[in-house]
């Protein structure tokens, strides 16, 4: 008789060629993107595989109702939502999509480089708002990337590929990280202590994934070391920055002004006086929001999923000590 195939929850909307893969190895269960918690529980009890946005939090009441559970594969690079060291307790391995995001992450931070040293938001709004119809007034002047410095804190994978593209802008780089030396194949920057970065730099970009270590990493106290003329950015993590004190921050002009991809709250409450500041530019969480690489995390998705199902190594795993 032939073995009985696994059974795995696909909690992701998943294109129809990615769904028959996962189809071709196991038995498939879906539970809609959006669906209440209660119903994707429900749906754990006889499941090997689950498969998931790394927006769902999994903790060990989904190892609890997944008694079987062998693998995670999240939809992301972040792995913050998930608990990896409970997994790692019941052997479960936790996949991600690391090298596919590091790109379009790191193109989506120099755009935002660029737009805030040109003023190209404040211009457009000047434009759609009637405003040079109507002659009011020159455009607002920006400033030369050129010889102005970029700090980079956490220099990784996106860290690195950012400060790349930055340099032929004639931007010098600064990085800070837990380590002093450039990764082995990083550009040779130098490395300077957060405080000491903080007010060098003309732009602040945050590249650190979130950990209680990074949690609330800048704060007022960070946000006074800054420049009054420095932009900060962050395409990582909402709670690296914490926002009552940046809306302080902002609203004192102690900094010039802020464009974030990811916020503490996401999405924010409507009246959210944050996103309303006119030196503030919000995005919503979208730094990998290409159909290239939307299609390539995917991909790996199922990878990492059919791939411990079948009892191989899957391509990115972040407990590989579970795997044996
Ligand atoms: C989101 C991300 O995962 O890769 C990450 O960690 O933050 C993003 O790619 C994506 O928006 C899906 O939730």
């Amino acid at each position: 008789m032939a073995e009985p195939r696994p059974k795995a929850c696909i909690h992701l909307p998943l294109a129809p060629d990615l769904a028959a893969r996962v189809d071709a190895v196991c038995e498939a269960r879906q539970v809609p993107f959006g669906a209440p918690r209660e119903e994707l529980l429900a749906a754990l009890a006889d499941v090997e595989g689950l498969l998931l946005s790394n927006q769902v939090y999994v903790d060990a009441s989904v190892y609890d109702a997944a008694p079987r559970l062998r693998v995670v594969a999240g939809f992301g690079v972040g792995y913050d939502r998930f608990d990896v060291e409970e997994a790692t307790r019941r052997g479960i391995a936790i996949c991600n999509t690391p090298e596919v995001v590091t790109v379009p992450v790191a193109d989506m931070t120099i755009g935002l480089i660029i737009a805030l040293s040109r003023r190209l938001f404040q211009n457009q709004a000047y434009v759609r708002s009637g405003g040079w119809a109507r002659r009011e007034r020159p455009p607002a002047a920006g400033f030369d990337l050129s010889g102005k410095t970029l700090g980079v804190i956490g220099f990784g994978r996106i860290g690195t590929e950012v400060t790349r593209r930055a340099q032929p802008f004639g931007v010098r780089t600064i990085f800070n990280d837990l380590f002093q030396e450039p990764p082995a194949d990083a550009p040779r920057i130098p490395y300077r202590p957060l405080d000491t970065l903080l007010g060098e730099a003309d732009i602040v970009t945050l590249h650190v994934d979130l950990n209680p270590t990074s949690h609330h990493l800048i704060g007022a106290r960070e946000l006074g070391l800054m420049k009054p003329t420095a932009y900060l950015i962050n395409t990582s993590r909402g709670p690296v920055v914490e926002r009552t004190a940046l809306l302080a921050a902002l609203q004192e002009g102690a900094i010039a002004g802020a464009a974030l991809d990811v916020l503490e709250k996401e999405p924010p409450d409507p009246d959210d006086p944050l996103v309303a500041l006119p030196n503030f530019v919000g995005f919503p969480h979208m730094g990998t929001a290409t159909g290239e690489t939307r299609r390539a995390m995917a991909e790996l998705t199922v990878s990492n999923l059919v791939a411990v199902l079948q009892g191989e190594r899957p391509p990115a795993c972040v407990n590989p000590e579970v795997l044996g």
